[in-house]
């Protein structure tokens, strides 16, 4: 039997009678119906995952989530929209002593992603099935070592530039929850989101790290092609990766 993806979690407009700020989400929150096994995983995981309490029902004096007691001692990494998860997994692998927390409010990503976690038996990672707004609210200041945005929506039609992660609504609480000299890595295959992250990225405290013209070229060491990607290069399209530091 496949179930909808819609009973795996409710729509969050109720959010609004606990105070939460308005905030558009303008992306898919469910796609597919769920296979039982990815069922069984949200119904299952999801919550041992939870980074604590995020959502605003849950959290309405927005109290900063507790990071020692989620990764004791380990430097903490953020990945904003995993998509299906495989980058989040391979760093979680890769890197043991980091811990690292992932959002992502489309369900069949998260789904996705717990099946990944649980083939690959990592215990670092924490899971925000949501918007990181609402996530940038509740960590603390200065929290975040790494953070990676890849191949954000790409919003190509100008009036919806502003929709894009690359705008001060996202940039100013991000810089907030990041430490001074924390990494920022974005991938794009999109050339105009590119001139919107060069422009906007520095603008909000962070300095572009490609010394090199052509830097933009070469993905990182410990990179791994995500969904999208792989999808962006069956269509032609060229990625870019651009690595900021937070000054
Ligand atoms: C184009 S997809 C790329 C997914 C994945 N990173 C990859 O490379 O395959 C962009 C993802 O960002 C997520 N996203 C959009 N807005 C978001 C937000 N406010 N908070 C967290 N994730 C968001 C979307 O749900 C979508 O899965």
């Amino acid at each position: 039997m496949r179930r909808h993806a819609s009973e795996a979690r409710p729509m969050t407009e109720s959010t609004h009678k606990s105070g939460a700020p308005w905030r558009n989400f303008y992306g898919r929150l469910k796609g597919k119906g769920l296979r039982d096994s990815q069922q069984a995983y949200l119904d299952e995981d999801l919550k041992a995952l939870s980074p604590g309490a995020v959502d605003w029902e849950e959290n309405p004096d927005r109290t900063p989530l507790d990071l020692k007691a989620l990764f004791g001692d380990k430097p903490v990494w953020l990945e904003t929209g995993f998509g299906g998860g495989e980058h989040m997994v391979h760093q979680a692998a890769t890197y043991p002593d980091i811990g690292i927390i992932g959002c992502e409010p489309y369900i069949n990503g998260v789904a996705m992603l717990l099946g990944k976690i649980r083939k690959a038996g990592c215990e670092n990672v924490a899971v925000h099935p949501g918007d990181v707004r609402d996530l940038f609210d509740v960590l603390p200041p200065e929290s975040i070592d790494k953070a990676f945005l890849l191949y954000p929506d790409p919003w190509p039609k100008k009036r919806h530039h502003r929709r894009r992660f690359v705008t001060p609504e996202y940039l100013e609480p991000f810089h907030k929850v990041l430490k001074p000299g924390a990494e920022f890595r974005v991938a794009t295959d999109i050339p105009d989101y590119v001139r919107q992250t060069l422009e906007e990225v520095p603008r909000a405290g962070f300095e572009w790290l490609g010394e090199r013209a052509d830097d933009w070229r070469t993905p990182w060491s410990d990179w791994i092609s995500t969904r999208y990607e792989q999808k962006a290069l069956r269509e032609g399209r060229t990625p870019h990766y651009l690595t900021f530091r937070r000054i």
